[in-house]
């Protein structure tokens, strides 16, 4: 198995037993999944990178008579999906440990494979390689997470020091594009932006930040994490008489395998 970051590895077994809880989660980009999937009887896919679970679940929710292989690196993450999915009643699923990068899908067997959140984790052509290849012919790839411009212009672009200058890992629109397009047999149809309106108390925003709720706040030191979590605290407070107010924006891209 291709090795991942051991720092990421640490991060993510860290958090799995929080993640759902510091996370925001928007039913926007399942619904229009569901949407484009209407009319096949027993879909069949593959969420890679599900983490603790929280899209997975929404996905049983709106996808009727789903079957999911649920997949990630981490296996303390993959824990949560399954416990989070049997005490919701969901049955028809698969646990997988596996890399994007090394994912060994049933070669035509999927009508969709979806990442949320994750892409940036990854070696993305491989990952578009080896989803294509799971891929029956006119099945989708869902991809949905955010770009440097929405990084940028968050809470945390905006107000938390040092936080666009460390997150390099993110994907341009152009680049998602072109890695699509250079992949035999898998087809740009859409690019979707969503952009929803938050508000929070700002010790709410504190403790997703202590809590590392993105994985860009554990590529500070502890010293300097301390010091950035101060300086946003006033920042944001001179900025918000109470409630903090923003957007978070992110990107839902669509891609679909045609041979032809
Ligand atoms: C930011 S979390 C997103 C989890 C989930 N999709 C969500 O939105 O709640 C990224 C997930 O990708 C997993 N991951 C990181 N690198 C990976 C890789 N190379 N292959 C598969 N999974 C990976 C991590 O273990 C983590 O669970």
């Amino acid at each position: 198995m291709v090795p991942s970051r051991p720092d990421m590895v640490r991060h993510f077994t860290e958090i799995s037993s929080v993640y759902r809880s510091v996370r925001t989660t928007d039913r926007e980009p399942v619904e229009r999944i569901a949407r484009e999937l209407d009319g096949l009887a027993v879909p069949r896919g593959a969420d890679i990178g599900c983490g603790a679970g929280r899209y997975t679940l929404l996905m049983f929710g709106a996808i009727p008579n789903l079957f999911l292989t649920c997949v990630d690196a981490n296996p303390a993450m993959l824990e949560q999906t399954d416990e989070l999915l049997r005490a919701n009643g969901v049955d028809g699923f698969e646990t997988r440990r596996s890399t994007a990068e090394d994912l060994e899908l049933e070669p035509g067997r999927y009508d969709f494979v979806s990442s949320f959140n994750a892409v940036h984790h990854f070696d993305f052509p491989d990952f578009l390689r080896r989803s294509r290849d799971g891929l029956a012919e006119d099945g989708r790839l869902f991809v949905y997470t955010r770009l440097p411009e929405h990084n940028a212009r968050s809470i945390w672009g905006r107000f938390f020091p040092g936080f666009i200058e460390k997150e390099t890992r993110l994907l341009t629109l152009g680049d998602l594009y072109a890695a699509i397009d250079d992949t035999p047999g898998l087809w740009f149809a859409a690019a979707t932006c969503l952009r929803y309106r938050r508000t929070a108390p700002i010790d709410r925003l504190i403790e997703q930040a202590r809590n590392r709720h993105y994985s860009t706040f554990s590529l500070y030191e502890p010293d300097a994490f301390e010091e950035a979590l101060v300086a946003f605290r006033a920042a944001v407070e001179r900025r918000f008489a109470d409630t903090v107010e923003w957007y978070d924006e992110n990107i839902l891209v669509h891609a679909v395998r045609a041979d032809g």
